[in-house]
């Protein structure tokens, strides 16, 4: 059992109240000369029938020679406990080493599934720079509850489905040319320059929209001809985007996306409009939502085209039959707060109580510090260009640091992408955030780079002290300031787990790693590892076996590789 707990327990015995409760008094002193675990006395005050002062000095006697306590000293009306560090060290170092990329895993989550709506690019435009925070968190997220025992269902809700495939074809067919196109470097390039002329040229010539929406009608009826260029559009698209993916290591269980659900929509609005949740309003079929402060949630336009809310009510309850989710995550942008609020609502007043399962995981803006967007020109940045760019960066830096690494060009994939995925990882998802190079690739500052950094570091000590016999160890070694501080942010891993599950915050995974990595840096600066004695030198071998694990584990939860050498 863990101390706290026992110390909890003993507590609660000697003063008569449940055990839970004093588990929550516990505090952490305001410094490490103060004590590991500090009990506010008052809070018995009652119970006992006296003052602070006095329980914390008849308490401490409680506690003499209690296993896993060095000393508790009353201070005041607080009583103050001094952990046997060296257990603590052995206990927490003993438990990473023996579960390894299993620490802090659980079972929790066993015969669940968990929805996850991420990435969910639209075909025929550009995979944008912008798309990096639903795509890093999306993937986080999905190894972040596979780890408590969830299954995951890894969902790229495409979006391939609207007018804009009509222009698209009538572009492609006035001016594309598919050689041209299929041996572009990057095709959605060449679709983009299409359809930015088809706007253009729409200007002067209105007739081209009537060509667009007579030319999507007629995907909508699968004419051979254009299904397939349509088909064509989203083989180009996906297949570039793929590249993006795989420098990422991001995988999807399902690419159903917008079209997917065209012929599950007309059962889903008759059961709207049998349930009397629709109301016709100038032509259109909608669901009125004014009594909970929201605009109508459309659902039929008034030539009766279906749209973007049709579609993700439809995909909600085909996925509650497909999946049985436990919960249906959209990792989607704040700018859609109100489209979410308003689907979950209507899934909410069609009857379905699964409604409260369904979760927006919004986030906030990203912007680059030395480049402006431009969507509208047509010149979008590519996160694709963004990655391949921090990857020769880091090349070159490489090159400088350490010329003679073998794999190099691997180890700068990881490092590079580390470098871009981390800022959308480091701070609460619906802070917006500003992408700058300098930042990104500091090996010294809170960053990835930094934590892959002291990861090899970890490697390169034990890989130069060829292994250790764990039975040698002296854990009383590890009590000092900076081993207690590493076993501290090494032992909080698995809550930092637990919490980002519950809050759907990776970050606080990623500044659990930056916290280990710190403290291990202070550590091995503070420490020879190679000491002379045997068990000395073995205990801090483990202790760095373990924190490499930690931030190993940490780093793959958030979706980041660890190289072992850099
Ligand atoms: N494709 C949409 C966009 O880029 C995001 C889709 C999010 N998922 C959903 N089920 N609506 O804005």
């Amino acid at each position: 059992m863990d101390i706290k707990q026992r110390i909890a327990n003993k507590t609660a015995l000697f003063a008569g109240v449940a055990d839970e409760e004093v588990l929550g008094w516990l505090e952490t002193p305001p410094s490490p000369d103060k004590g590991d675990i500090a009990l506010p006395c008052f809070k018995l005050a009652r119970s006992l029938r006296k003052a602070p002062p006095a329980i914390a000095v008849e308490l401490a006697a409680e506690f003499a020679g209690f296993e896993g306590i060095v000393k508790a000293e009353p201070a005041g009306g607080y009583l103050n406990f001094f952990l046997d560090r060296g257990d603590e060290a052995k206990k927490t170092v003993l438990r990473v080493l023996r579960e390894g990329m299993d620490f802090g895993s659980s079972k929790e989550g066993a015969g669940r599934n968990v929805c996850i709506d991420f990435s969910s690019i639209n075909i025929c435009k550009p995979f944008g720079v912008h798309h990096i925070t639903t795509t890093v968190l999306g993937h986080s997220l999905a190894r972040i509850f596979r780890h408590l025992g969830f299954t995951p269902v890894r969902i790229n809700h495409l979006g391939d489905w609207g007018t804009q495939f009509g222009k698209m074809l009538v572009a492609y067919k006035k001016w594309g040319d598919r050689e041209k196109i299929e041996s572009a470097a990057s095709p959605t390039r060449e679709l983009v320059a299409l359809y930015v002329r088809f706007h253009q040229e729409a200007e002067n010539d209105p007739s081209l929209d009537d060509e667009a929406r007579a030319a999507f009608r007629s995907i909508e009826l699968h004419d051979p001809e254009n299904w397939e260029l349509y088909q064509w559009f989203k083989e180009l698209t996906l297949k570039e985007a793929e590249r993006v993916y795989k420098l990422l290591g991001v995988e999807f269980d399902s690419y159903n996306g917008e079209a997917f659900y065209e012929d599950k929509m007309p059962a889903v609005i008759k059961e709207l409009q049998d349930k009397g949740v629709t109301t016709v309003d100038n032509g259109m079929t909608i669901v009125d939502l004014s009594a909970y402060d929201m605009p109508p949630c459309l659902i039929l336009k008034s030539n009766g085209g279906t749209i973007y809310p049709t579609r993700d009510i439809t995909a909600a309850i085909y996925r509650k039959n497909t999946y049985d989710f436990y919960k249906n995550l959209y990792v989607v942008a704040y700018q859609q707060n109100l489209h979410f609020r308003q689907v979950f609502k209507t899934l909410e007043l069609m009857g379905y109580d699964w409604a409260k399962d369904c979760v927006h995981v919004n986030f906030g803006m990203i912007s680059m510090q030395d480049m402006t967007f431009s969507t509208r020109k047509g010149n979008a940045i590519y996160l694709e260009d963004v990655l391949n760019k921090a990857i020769e960066k880091t090349k070159a830096i490489m090159q400088e640091k350490s010329p003679d690494l073998e794999n190099a060009d691997e180890v700068a994939r990881q490092i590079g992408v580390g470098a871009v995925v981390w800022g959308p990882l480091y701070s609460s998802r619906i802070k917006d955030f500003t992408f700058s190079w300098d930042k990104a690739l500091n090996f010294e500052g809170e960053t990835a780079p930094y934590a892959q950094y002291t990861h090899a570091r970890c490697c390169s000590v034990l890989r130069k002290a060829g292994g250790y016999d764990i039975e040698k160890a002296d854990w009383s070694c590890l009590d000092n300031e900076s081993c207690a501080s590493l076993i501290k942010a090494v032992a909080s891993l698995p809550d930092s787990v637990a919490s980002a599950a519950e809050k759907y915050e990776p970050y606080l995974i990623s500044r659990n790693v930056i916290e280990i990595c710190s403290c291990f840096n202070k550590f091995y600066f503070e420490n020879r590892i190679m000491d002379e004695d045997e068990g000395v030198k073995t205990a801090r071998l483990a202790l760095t076996d373990a924190a490499r694990t930690a931030i190993k584990l940490g780093l793959y939860l958030v979706g980041i590789e660890a190289p072992e050498r850099m």
